[in-house]
């Protein structure tokens, strides 16, 4: 594998679902079937791939309305891919075609560290709503991807504005 045969697409033309699919697997990221990353991919604004030759090796997504807001999703590349600045590569290429928007993304706790390297804070009043129960909620609380439910930080106990409607609040 060397650095000259692996190029970046920025369009869904052609790709080979089933290896995005196994990229997705491999990585720890889904387990979802080929059609449902082919909804996700192409329904989204920006998508960019790592191609080597012809094998998919990494891929990522972003939704965005273009204008104002994006979002990141699904950034992984092949085991043996890793740490050799391709991951940079795909963040840029979506970063770049979301310039001037508010990002946002949420990510394993593992790889919070490198989102702070492309200059994201951890946003404190960012809020998930995750319409999933079972297996998949008990190992994203396990992994620590939630804070514990009612969760405030330590300043916000001294905060009038956060106990309610102002109009409820003065009864
Ligand atoms: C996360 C991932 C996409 C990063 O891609 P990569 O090619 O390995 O990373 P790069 O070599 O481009 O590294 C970019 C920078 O981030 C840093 N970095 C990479 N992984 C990191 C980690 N886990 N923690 C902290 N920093 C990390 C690198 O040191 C590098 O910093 P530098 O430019 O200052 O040297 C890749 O390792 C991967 O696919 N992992 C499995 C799936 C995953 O965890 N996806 C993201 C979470 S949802």
């Amino acid at each position: 594998m060397s650095k000259e045969t692996i190029h970046l697409k920025t369009d869904s033309d052609g790709i080979d679902w089933e290896q995005v699919t196994e990229v997705l697997q491999k990585s720890g990221l889904s387990d979802a079937p080929a059609e449902v990353h082919k909804k996700a991919f192409t329904n989204s604004g920006l998508v960019a791939f790592l191609l080597d030759n012809d094998r998919v090796i990494g891929v990522a997504r972003a939704l965005t309305d273009h204008v104002s807001q994006g979002a990141i999703y699904n950034v992984a590349l092949r085991d043996e891919y890793q740490g050799r600045g391709f991951g940079r590569k795909l963040i840029d290429s979506l970063l770049e075609r979301m310039q001037g928007q508010n990002v946002i993304l949420y990510t394993h706790p593992q790889t919070v560290l490198m989102y702070e390297k492309f200059g994201f804070r951890r946003a404190k009043s960012a809020m998930e709503f995750f319409p999933i129960e079972g297996e998949h909620k008990a190992w994203l609380e396990s992994e620590g991807f939630f804070l514990p439910e009612g969760f405030r930080f330590a300043d916000e106990y001294k905060r009038e504005d956060m106990k309610g409607p102002r109009w409820k609040r003065n009864e």
